[in-house]
């Protein structure tokens, strides 16, 4: 175990209960002729702060090594999470955007998937998202986009061009911010004292619930509580005024922020920080005993996936997520037992996973000739997958999750 970094947040010393050892990043990746010399890979190892709770990645990787105009993550991929998104900005559009010519900021809007809605409505808004490639296609919706990074000094030009915000939003992004300082010292500057940062993330009540490790990767920073959060709003002026549970992304919390003193915390904050002090959520025993069941994981499945090899049986990885860069480098998970992964996405298909080298491929490598064993990686879009993909059960196949325990389907 290496010495403890201060906190992002606080400052005080962090704790680190798991170390994943020696990762890529989790959305680059290499063509087949890449020299594989020049990947890069990082420690990948989580901690949590002594004192404010955050659970936090130990190392960070530059955000220009993530973010950037190849990024190949786009939002609109699942027809679960374009509703989902639809449908709150029918919330926003109703709760807060009702001022007269009100103003909505979302960070990392990614292709569009919310603003859409938005902008169809004819409300002011501004798209900030540094990845020109999903930037591009906001644009090409009519959506405003700016394409930097979010901070404190671009929250300032926003103000002095567009004036203040009744809403900022940001869904699965925060989170891959580790200069958190910087981010909410934006928010004050842009936001109306009676307007609300709203953020989403993965939450980790339901990443230790559930053992779903492959929530950590490179551009999941941080890892929020409503505790931490509520600790990490009090120390920037701001205030936890309001949460709400998700079943998204295999489980988030919706989190409103305001500033200190303008509106009065709901009973969810104070119901759900109890819930996590009773569950001792942040506690090193708690957060050790995750790592114990990721190693009891890690263990099953590489088991799991040997066995079928020297049985003959076909297995082809389901969605080339990020998420799956981190399992298939715990578990050392190659071409050898998982020949290819399939995944919608034009920009990840005919390239190789990170660190791991597993062809992509499109669906249709999938439905020409069905394996006999599918191992989902893009396990939190299960309802929508297993849906649309009935002819593969009918034709004999079956499901391999790891989440919350290795299992078949
Ligand atoms: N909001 C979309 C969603 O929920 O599907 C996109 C989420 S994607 C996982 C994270 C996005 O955050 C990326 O598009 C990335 O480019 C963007 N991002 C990273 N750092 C950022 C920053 N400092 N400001 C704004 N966006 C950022
Ligand atoms: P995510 O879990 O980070 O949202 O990533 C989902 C990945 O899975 C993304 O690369 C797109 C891919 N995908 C499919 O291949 N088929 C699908 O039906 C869905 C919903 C996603």
């Amino acid at each position: 175990m290496s010495s403890t970094p201060p906190c992002r947040i606080c400052a005080a010393p962090v704790q680190e209960f798991f170390d994943f050892g020696r990762q890529p990043l989790s959305d680059a990746f290499p063509a087949p002729d890449a020299d594989f010399s020049q990947e890069f890979f990082f420690r990948l190892a989580v901690g949590v702060c002594e004192s404010c709770t955050m659970v936090q990645l130990m190392e960070e990787v530059p955000r220009d090594k993530m973010f950037h105009e190849e990024y190949p993550y786009f939002s609109s991929g699942s027809a679960f999470m374009r509703e989902h998104f639809t449908n709150l900005a029918k919330q926003l559009l109703a709760d807060e955007l009702t001022a007269e010519d009100p103003f909505i900021v979302e960070l990392g809007c990614n292709d569009g998937v919310m603003l859409k809605a938005i902008a169809d409505h004819g409300v002011r808004h501004l798209g900030v998202e540094p990845s020109a490639s999903v930037a591009d296609v906001a644009a090409s919706k009519g959506i405003r986009v700016r394409t930097s990074f979010f901070e404190e000094a671009t929250a300032r030009e926003i103000h002095a061009e567009d004036g203040p915000a009744d809403v900022i939003y940001a869904a699965n992004t925060l989170c891959h911010i580790p200069y958190m300082g910087s981010i909410l010292a934006g928010v004050n500057a842009l936001l109306k004292p009676t307007g609300v940062f709203v953020f989403e993330d993965p939450y980790l009540g339901d990443i230790v619930e559930r053992t779903s490790f492959d929530q950590i990767y490179d551009e999941h920073f941080y890892f929020f509580t409503a505790r931490s959060v509520q600790e990490m709003a009090r120390r920037n002026g701001l205030e936890l005024v309001h949460v709400e549970r998700l079943t998204v992304h295999g489980g988030e919390v919706r989190y409103f922020l305001a500033p200190a003193g303008q509106r009065t915390p709901s009973e969810a904050v104070a119901a759900l920080v109890a819930e996590e002090t009773e569950r001792k959520l942040s506690d090193l025993a708690t957060l050790k005993a995750f790592g114990a069941n990721v190693v009891k994981i890690r263990e099953d499945l590489t088991a799991l996936l040997t066995k079928l090899r020297d049985e003959g049986k076909t297995v082809v990885g389901y969605g080339a997520t990020a998420k799956s860069a981190t399992v298939t480098n715990l578990c050392g998970i190659g071409p050898d037992l998982v020949p290819f992964i399939c995944d919608t996405t034009p920009a990840k298909q005919g390239r190789l996973s990170p660190g791991t080298h597993i062809p992509v491929k499109t669906p249709d490598a999938f439905s020409s000739e069905y394996p006999d064993y599918a191992l989902l990686f893009a396990w939190n879009h299960a309802e929508e997958i297993m849906a649309k993909e009935q002819e593969f059960r009918e034709a004999g196949g079956k499901w391999i999750l790891y989440v919350p325990t290795v299992h078949v389907v």
